[in-house]
């Protein structure tokens, strides 16, 4: 999926087409006002915009710790979510892997409404001990990246504009919890994402962290891996978007070689057309750990 995209584009680049983001006066870094780019579905939808600034002020006044206030969704918001879940149902079955499905069942998320970020976060916190924490849009990388090794996920709750339901150029609640949100249900994928934010906390030099992103972008965010002979996605980019599920189907797929992608540059405003592909999703499992690990 596009939304994501950009939040990592900013780890890659320092140049955003499409958002800007100004830190606010909390220490941490998380309170971020995003302004939207003209070519933003809701640019010209003074409702939407008012919304989507409504909900992110929630983020905006939470303390980091405290329970996270519900957000007052519109009967049009969870129609939207509904609509995406609609058109993901059978790309999951299809080229989901079996640890998505499983934690999928095991989250039992609503389809008929947005959940909330609190339920969902106390769902994940009994499985896998990670806890979502609200974030008004996107944040300085190396802030959202860092709070992965404290079991936090820092979670955008507004959704997308309603004109543009299977695409959104910026992180909304249907990627976080479709993607982010499930797979860190699953243990080993949890122990994975703190991992990153350890190797991120001993990374200083500047080019070393683009080298981490890029291992985050092809494997957490745009991974696959073969299950009983078939592609199957684990990467939150991929099962949160109907779009992806079908453009992985075209991608080229290269063995996964870390040191290959942590090289490899990619384009945040296409479809991804070069995957990295793991012999299983243990062998992912224990590939990612043992680099992270080892990191720098
Ligand atoms: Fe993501």
């Amino acid at each position: 999926m596009l939304q994501e995209q950009q939040l990592l584009s900013e780890i890659i680049s320092e140049a955003s087409p499409l958002t800007e983001a100004l830190p606010l006066s909390s220490p941490e870094g998380r309170r971020t006002l995003v302004k939207l780019d003209p070519d933003h579905p809701g640019f010209r939808d003074p409702a939407y915009r008012a919304r989507r600034n409504a909900i992110a002020q929630i983020a905006l006044d939470y303390e980091p710790g405290s329970p996270i206030p519900d957000a007052p969704y519109t009967e049009e918001e969870h129609g939207l979510w509904g609509i995406v879940r609609s058109a993901l149902r059978p790309q999951h079955q299809s080229h989901a892997c079996a640890e998505y499905l499983e934690c999928v069942e095991r989250l039992d998320l609503p389809c008929d409404r947005i959940p909330q970020l609190r339920e969902v976060s106390e769902k994940v916190q009994a499985l896998s001990g990670f806890r979502l924490e609200p974030v008004g849009g996107l944040v300085e990388p190396r802030v959202f990246l860092e709070s992965l090794a404290d079991g936090v996920f820092l979670s955008t709750q507004y959704i997308r504009h309603y004109s543009t339901p299977l695409y959104t150029p910026e992180p909304d609640v249907v990627h976080e919890l479709l993607g982010h949100a499930v797979l860190l249900a699953n243990e080993p994928m949890a122990e994975l994402n703190r991992l990153v934010g350890e190797a991120v906390r001993r990374t200083t030099s500047e080019e070393a962290l683009e080298r981490l992103a890029r291992v985050y972008w092809f494997t957490i965010e745009f991974g696959v891996l073969m299950e009983a002979g078939e592609v199957k996605a684990y990467g939150t980019g991929l099962v949160s978007s109907a779009g992806e599920l079908d453009a992985m189907q075209r991608a080229e797929l290269r063995t996964l070689d870390l040191e290959a992608a942590a090289r490899q540059e990619f384009d945040t405003t296409t479809y991804q057309p070069i995957l990295f592909c793991a012999d299983s999703f243990e062998s992912m499992y224990q590939t990612l750990r043992d680099y992270l690990i080892r990191w720098p």
